[in-house]
């Protein structure tokens, strides 16, 4: 789309301008940026604050059209207040935030009209079957009724439940429900997706195909994906990671180049003689610190480099252990502790929030 297709047809006045003829929200459908680059979140020092709380302070970030962009943080970091903003269900106490090119705060209905949103807590109604809820959820959003077969059988093939169409949600594995909001969270098209802790609760199995799921999203239908997460291992699949702890993004990269950040690979060596080793490595230029237990070696690369090592070594070798910084050392590195998982496994009571059109 061009930042002129307004969405709502007639309106064709940029918001920024309709915005300073009254000095109440007068709400537009044309996108507020005019610069060729669109993104389809903007967040300028976003800031929500509860009377003492600081939920989220301060916060700025862009995602790309057609990433996947991960919140990762702990219980109460502001991952949810954050979406909340996103999707105008908050309002923001501070700062800015454009959503597919629409204000959050003076165009808030076309915000809506281009997302779709899978809360925490899932909300689809048990008693009916699949197709049933999806098609209560064409009828809230105004999927054009000519479309809503093809929109049904579309969702349901992304997430792998055509199968299961006829049955009742009563029936669905908890993995399953959660596939069936994603399917639902697409319905009516959206530009971004936004997935809030999408696989909380769900094992590991269950997780790793939920993510297949997303992709697939993003791969086949374009849409933008911001998600939040507690979980280091499912952030690894995001094109960007934020990491968000006490309201702040404390670092914001790719998977690859947050663990860069923390630092080298390391090989450690227990060896017959770790000074010797020491010595020998030395003389090959390895960056080496010798520990009373041990020798650890830092390397770019430990996987490829290990086998010369070991030759330069020149001792016998009683064990080896390579290791390569994980997001685990990089929330360390960043907050200086570890992330807590405490209550983040619980089930939630959960809602879900349907926007009319
Ligand atoms: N409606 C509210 N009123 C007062 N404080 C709130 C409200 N909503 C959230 N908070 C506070 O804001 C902070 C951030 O909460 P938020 O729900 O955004 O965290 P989160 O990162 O989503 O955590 P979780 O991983 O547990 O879902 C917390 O201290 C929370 O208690
Ligand atoms: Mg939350």
């Amino acid at each position: 789309m061009t930042s002129n297709e307004s969405g709502d047809g007639t309106k064709n006045k940029p918001a920024s301008r309709s915005g300073s003829t009254s000095g109440h929200s007068l709400e537009v459908g044309n996108r507020t940026d005019e610069s060729p680059k669109r993104y389809a979140i903007e967040v300028k020092s976003l800031s929500k604050r509860y009377g003492e709380i600081e939920a989220v302070k301060e916060v700025s970030f862009r995602v790309d059209q057609g990433e996947v962009f991960a919140f990762l943080g702990p219980n109460g970091a502001g991952k949810t207040t954050t979406i909340r903003m996103l999707c105008t269900l908050s309002k923001p106490t501070g700062g800015t935030a454009e959503v597919d090119g629409f204000d959050v705060l003076r165009q808030p209905n076309a915000v809506r009209r281009h997302i779709g949103l899978v809360f925490q807590e899932p909300t689809l109604d048990q008693q009916l079957t699949a197709e049933e809820n999806l098609r209560f959820h064409a009828v809230l959003y105004r999927v054009p009724r000519h479309q809503v077969e093809e929109r049904i059988d579309r969702v349901l093939k992304l997430v792998d439940l055509q199968a299961r169409r006829k049955d009742l949600v009563s029936t669905f594995s908890g993995g399953m429900a959660r596939r069936l909001e994603i399917a639902r969270g697409m319905l009516h098209t959206p530009a971004i997706l936004f997935l809030d802790e999408p696989t909380i609760g769900l094992d590991p199995q269950t997780r790793a195909l939920m993510w297949e799921d997303v992709l697939r999203l993003r791969s086949e239908e374009g849409v933008t994906i911001f998600l939040t997460t507690h979980y280091m291992d499912e952030a690894e699949y995001a094109d960007r990671i934020a990491i968000i702890d006490h309201g702040s993004i404390v670092a914001l990269d790719s998977p690859n180049n947050l663990k860069k950040m923390v630092g080298s690979d390391t090989v450690e060596l227990v060896t017959a003689d770790n000074k010797l080793v020491g010595a020998n490595l030395e003389q090959h230029g390895y960056n080496i610190k010798v520990g009373e237990d041990n020798v650890t070696v830092f390397v770019e690369n430990g996987e490829e480099q290990v086998t010369q090592i070991i030759a330069h070594a020149q001792v016998a070798i009683s064990s080896v252990r390579v290791h390569r910084p994980d997001l685990d050392d990089v929330f360390l590195h960043f907050t200086g502790r570890e992330i807590r998982e405490g209550h983040a496994e619980r089930a939630f009571p959960m809602h879900f929030m349907a926007f009319r059109r």
